[in-house]
């Protein structure tokens, strides 16, 4: 049974970012809601219509709604061999889900990674992303623009055009962070209680950040 790692922290405190790299390293799926919620979007599809309205004020999508949608992408054949999530789960009955999907293949989650990010700067970065309309790498304008300083994606010959999230406006960021505050804290509990939470400073590099989410997943293959 492959690693199946949780990535949480607040809006902007770089899940994406970690959450793409360690699963491209270990050659397993990245799995972010807040990904596959976009790309209804784009696709203007029957669902897109009911997760609209929450993706626009900076709400949560009800649990009903994510969890279905989650529970049909860890059942395909690729997430055999592990995964990451980023984005899920956000409640605490999105977490008790998460645990009833993965029972019947073994333990669980691994471990669960939380990067811990003042305020302050989660703003800062929100409101500096851009991202690759073509292959989805997150830049920041501020702390990580795309070489030659151009508006397109620099990673492997891409090219895309570097693109604003609609819901990186000011206030929705505000009212992301106010939600996240007030319902991050059972999820934690919950990992804390199974003994499988790690709490990383995330105002750090991202290089840094790497290479102690790294530790962490070495840590728990050898356990
Ligand atoms: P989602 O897409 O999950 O957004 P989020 O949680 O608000 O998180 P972000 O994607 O904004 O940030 P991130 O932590 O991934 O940071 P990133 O790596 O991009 O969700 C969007 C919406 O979908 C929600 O509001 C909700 O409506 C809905 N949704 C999604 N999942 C849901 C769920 N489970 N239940 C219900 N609703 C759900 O980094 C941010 C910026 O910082 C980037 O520019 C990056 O380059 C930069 N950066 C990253 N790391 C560093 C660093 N170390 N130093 C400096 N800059 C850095």
């Amino acid at each position: 049974m492959g690693l199946r790692i949780v990535i949480l922290g607040a809006p902007g405190a770089g899940k994406g970012t970690q959450a793409r790299k360690l699963a491209e390293k270990r050659g397993i799926p990245h799995i972010s809601t807040g990904d596959i919620f976009r790309a209804h979007l784009s696709e203007g599809t029957e669902f897109a219509r009911q997760i609209d309205p929450y993706m626009k004020s900076g709400a949560l999508v009800p649990d009903e709604l994510t969890i279905a949608i989650v529970e049909e992408r860890l059942g395909r054949p690729d997430c055999r061999d592990g995964y990451v999530l980023d984005g899920f789960p956000r409640s605490l009955e999105q977490t008790q889900a998460l645990e009833r999907m993965t029972a019947s293949q073994g333990p669980g989650i691994d471990a669960a990674i939380d990067l811990r990010v003042p305020d302050d700067e989660l703003v800062a970065r929100m409101g500096a992303r851009r991202t690759c309309a073509e292959c989805g790498t997150i830049y920041n304008l501020k702390f990580n623009p795309p070489k030659g300083g151009g508006m397109r994606c620099d990673r492997n010959g891409c090219g895309g055009q570097l693109v604003q999230r609609p819901d990186d406006n000011e206030d929705t960021i505000r009212q992301r962070l106010f939600i996240y505050h007030k319902t991050a804290g059972p999820i934690y509990e919950y990992y804390e209680e199974r003994g499988i939470l790690h709490i990383v400073r995330g105002d750090v590099s991202p290089e840094v950040v790497f290479a102690t989410v790294e530790d962490i997943v070495c840590g728990v293959e050898v356990a």
